[in-house]
């Protein structure tokens, strides 16, 4: 069952893109919990494209409406259910037959023997991160309450070609803010060259794609199971499940490959009572397992499929040659909407981990 995930946790993503919603079911939540549906909200309208002079025109509202498992503002315990009305779809836009390259128009027709919904992309729209964005709403307030101190960040390190070069030391993490929290950059001016990139493709009926990373700090250490659920893999398995992300990489990831043991190794030393490294080309994990330096991953987001610029694809009706320029409104660059969607991952993986982390100390207690 691909669209459920989760050990301790367990999330269930529905719907189609141009279908009447979509949403999610959280169960495995403690009881308790107290919710601000303010602040999903916010994390929402982060996520969504109204208000965005560079996203899709396809603007919605993206109100949530929480349909099980809250009751007087906490949480009940049973699953949490959150439905987001689609209320701005154009089907018309859309042809079967000509699968647009790049999208999974023809991987879902062979998957689905022609029976799923191919409007808008199904059930493999970028829409479908809007559940995931409320799921992570809230895991995000479950950790600040269940795990003080726990904080979860994204920001954007490529766009369009161009480059935020801006390194962060481990120990600056916890504390990094920005001026726009819709576009994440510690380099003003190279955000205005990014955006720059994003208009221009966007102008020339093309798109592009970009470098988000992701950091957790406050995350103690001894978190993770090798080997087959290690901390990479489980973080990776959800943020593999965001469309357009087509690689991931931890701490300096395939930099490390250029250098040398005697420059990628984290030396240890003492911070006071706390065992801590000096660098962290790791990123935070070994053998798997959380080492208490801040995770620090990239994620590579590709340019948009859909372009309005001709280009081959086939007539699968007709077994022949075609041409097609995708109409419809599509993001010229889908790295610009994906920073919540990242966090989103990260506390989701972050919280089912801590919480089966505890779970199996207090069998093993017993
Ligand atoms: C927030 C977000 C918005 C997206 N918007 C679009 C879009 O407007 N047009 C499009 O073709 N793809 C968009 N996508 C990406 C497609 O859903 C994705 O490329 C497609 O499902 C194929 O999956 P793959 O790229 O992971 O192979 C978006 C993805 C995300 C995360």
């Amino acid at each position: 069952m691909g669209s459920m995930w989760g050990n301790t946790i367990k999330i269930s993503v529905f719907g189609e893109s141009h279908g009447p919603a979509v949403g999610a079911v959280i169960d495995g939540l403690p009881s308790g919990i107290s919710l601000d549906t303010d602040v999903v909200a916010a994390m929402m309208a982060r996520r969504a494209a109204a208000g965005k002079a560079l996203a899709t025109p396809r603007k919605e509202p993206d109100a949530v409406e929480i349909l099980s498992g809250l009751f007087n503002g906490y949480t009940t315990g049973t699953p949490l259910t959150g439905m987001i009305t689609n209320t701005n779809t154009r089907s018309g836009d859309y042809e079967k037959d000509k699968p647009r390259p790049g999208h999974a128009d023809y991987t879902a027709q062979v998957r689905y023997d022609g029976f799923q919904d191919y409007r808008g992309g199904g059930h493999f729209s970028g829409r479908l991160t809007a559940p995931l964005v409320f799921a992570g709403a809230v895991c995000l307030q479950a950790l600040a309450q269940l795990y003080p101190g726990v904080r979860i960040g994204s920001r954007i390190t490529a766009l369009g070609g161009v480059a935020d070069a801006s390194a962060v030391a481990p120990g600056d993490y916890a504390a990094l803010t920005y001026a726009d929290a819709d576009f994440p950059v510690l380099d003003v001016k190279a955000g205005e060259a990014m955006k720059a990139a994003v208009a221009c493709a966007r102008e020339a009926g093309d798109s592009v794609g970009g470098v988000i990373e992701g950091y957790v700090t406050g995350l103690r250490a001894g978190v993770g199971d090798p080997i087959f659920d290690t901390m990479e893999s489980r973080l990776s398995s959800l943020l593999f499940a965001v469309p357009a992300v087509k690689g991931v990489e931890f701490g300096d990831g395939f930099a490390m490959t250029g250098s040398k043991g005697s420059q990628m190794n984290d030396a240890f030393y003492m911070d006071g009572e706390r065992v801590a490294t000096r660098t962290n080309h790791n990123g935070g994990i070994n053998g798997g397992i959380t080492n208490g330096m801040p995770v620090v991953f990239r994620v590579a987001v590709k340019p948009t499929p859909s372009i309005a610029l001709p280009q081959e694809t086939v007539d699968m009706a007709r077994r022949a040659p075609a041409t097609l320029a995708v109409k419809g409104r599509h993001d010229p660059c889908i790295a610009l909407r994906a920073c919540p969607v990242i966090e989103a991952a990260a506390a989701l993986c972050i919280l089912d981990s801590l919480m089966g982390a505890e779970k199996w100390k207090r069998s093993a207690d017993k």
